[in-house]
């Protein structure tokens, strides 16, 4: 029987990896865009997009979907907020940084820091929550 912690893994994961998909694409849109005019300085940008947006986001939904009780448990969700809410953050915050604007370097490492928390967060997470069936 699937418990609504269960049902709500299962849920979250189809939603980490659609939100990773929509990373790739900004990745390789920006990539291209960078390399067309030759802007290679914004490449930790691009490369994080797709590092932290698509193949973490991506690897997190297919582990929450394998095993859903982790994903659907508080620690799945604060992951999910901490990760997504300091991303985007992060990148844009790096971005315009790397455009000219150094000031901006105390927000990217706050939003990392957030980043960083998640991810000990998904940690502790798979090792407290991870059953071989869910
Ligand atoms: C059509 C898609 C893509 C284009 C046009 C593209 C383009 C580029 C360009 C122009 C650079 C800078 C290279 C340099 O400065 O020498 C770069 C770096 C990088 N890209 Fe992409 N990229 C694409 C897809 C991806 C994907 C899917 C990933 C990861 C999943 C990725 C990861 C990286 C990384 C990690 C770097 C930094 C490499 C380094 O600093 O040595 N890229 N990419
Ligand atoms: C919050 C988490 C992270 C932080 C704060 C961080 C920070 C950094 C920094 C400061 C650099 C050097 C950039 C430069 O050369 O100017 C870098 C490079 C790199 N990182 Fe990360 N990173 C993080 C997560 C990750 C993850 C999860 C991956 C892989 C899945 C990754 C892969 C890389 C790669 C391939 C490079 C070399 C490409 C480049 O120069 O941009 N990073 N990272």
């Amino acid at each position: 029987m699937t418990s609504d912690i269960e049902a709500r893994g299962t849920r979250m994961a189809q939603i980490w990896i659609k939100l990773a998909v929509l990373y790739l694409l900004a990745g390789v849109i920006f990539g291209l865009v960078m390399a067309s005019n030759h802007h290679f300085e914004f490449a930790p940008v691009h490369a994080h997009i797709n590092l932290l947006g698509w193949a973490s986001m991506a690897l997190a939904g297919l582990i929450y979907h394998q095993f859903p009780r982790a994903g659907g448990s508080r620690l799945g969700l604060w992951h999910f907020w901490l990760h997504n809410l300091a991303l985007p953050v992060a990148m844009v915050g790096l971005f315009f940084m790397l455009a000219g604007h150094p000031q901006l370097e105390k927000l990217v490492a706050a939003a990392s820091a957030v980043i960083v928390l998640g991810v000990l967060l998904f940690a502790i997470n798979l090792f407290v929550n991870m059953r071989p069936h869910g």
